[in-house]
């Protein structure tokens, strides 16, 4: 096993590579350079983040089969043979990459994006999962974003590697991306190795909102004293790349430090919303929340949480503030 690790290692970081140069220095990339100027980003961001762009028909798998079998190649995720015409192809191809490391900075897969809008084909694709490879496990620039955590007590968490991107051009570089999956524990106790504070930020959508529900009753779970989750909703249609690019850093800040909910906050406000005025609709808005509490592992933030909750649902007698909409994304 440490072989194929090594030899696993070996093959994305050819790969990697490879591709990268190709994006910088190939004529015929330069559709793929103008896309990205397009979305603002330069060279610069190019060999932070070791993007790369494959051709159409790339041919990088005749040079790595001088140095690997096919089964390891085929292994590893970036290609895979197609059954009808006999050759290997490349899963990638006709795509931006963007390598995804391990916590050492070590390429062990990649997201991939169509640069032109073509309705058969899916905008992202990730890696398969592999013998080295896990969604679950992994997060997108937390091999640079852990190296701040020294400076910074807390990460943002995004959905894309665009957001990853685009605000680390920003100038804000303690971001991490989940990999297009619901966040799971291991991810959280992975960060919270790092950082106090995960701010979950997503897209400003409907899909967005609804990940970011799904992300906290899930990680509530997992709170520990002296660590916080917290969540920032962007306007309507934006997401984090968006926003930073129309209102840059200094206010993208300053929006967080107003916006930021805690989670045990954002989840009351969730159930409060949907809760009409009587009795039914309130015995379950504190069942819901009760049955939350009672998911979380550590007592005292579990007996703090549900004494929060309580409290506020306290306060809301006579139930005048009951089912009042939106505003935990309205207030900005
Ligand atoms: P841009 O459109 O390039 O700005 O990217 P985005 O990150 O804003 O895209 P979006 O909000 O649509 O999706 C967020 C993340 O979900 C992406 O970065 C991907 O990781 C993932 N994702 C989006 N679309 C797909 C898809 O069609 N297939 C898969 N597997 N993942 C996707
Ligand atoms: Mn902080
Ligand atoms: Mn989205
Ligand atoms: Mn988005
Ligand atoms: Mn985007």
């Amino acid at each position: 096993r440490e072989k194929k690790l090594k030899e696993y290692l070996s093959i994305y970081s050819q790969y990697v590579d490879f591709y990268h140069d190709e994006l910088l220095k190939n004529k015929t990339n330069s559709n793929a350079r103008d896309y990205l100027k397009n979305r603002s980003l330069g060279k610069e961001e190019v060999k932070k983040f070791k993007i790369g762009y494959i051709k159409k028909n790339p041919n990088f798998f005749d040079k790595l089969k001088d140095e690997f079998s096919e089964q390891a190649l085929v292994e590893s995720g970036l290609f895979y043979l197609d059954e009808k015409k006999k050759i290997y192809l490349e899963r990638f191809r006709s795509r931006l990459i963007f390598p995804i490391n391990n916590i050492s900075g070590q390429p062990i897969a990649l997201g991939g994006r169509i640069i032109e809008k073509l309705d058969y084909l899916a905008k992202y694709i990730n890696s398969p999962e592999t013998a080295f490879f896990k969604k679950g496990s992994n997060l997108y620039n937390l091999d640079l974003a852990r190296k701040l955590s020294n400076k910074i007590d807390h990460v943002y968490l995004v959905e894309g590697y665009m957001d990853v991107v685009g605000l680390s051009k920003n100038g804000i570089e303690n971001v991490v991306a989940n990999l297009g999956t619901s966040l799971t524990d291991r991810q959280i106790s992975i960060l919270n190795q790092f950082f106090n504070d995960i701010i979950v930020s997503f897209d400003g959508d409907e899909s967005g909102y609804k990940a970011a529900l799904r992300a906290a009753e899930n990680s509530i779970k997992e709170l520990q004293p002296e660590k916080q989750i917290s969540f920032i909703f962007l306007p309507d249609g934006e997401d984090p790349d968006s926003y930073v690019n129309k209102n840059g850093k200094a206010n993208f800040i300053d929006f967080t430090k107003q916006a930021k909910i805690s989670i045990h906050q954002f989840i009351f406000n969730h159930y409060k919303q949907q809760t009409e005025n009587n009795p039914s609709s309130m015995a379950i808005f504190e069942k819901k929340l009760r049955s939350i509490a009672a998911t979380i592992k550590d007592d005292f933030i579990k007996k703090y949480v549900l004494e929060f909750f309580l409290e506020k649902i306290s306060l809301l007698t006579p139930h005048s503030n009951v089912g009042k909409k939106n505003f935990y994304t309205k207030k900005i």
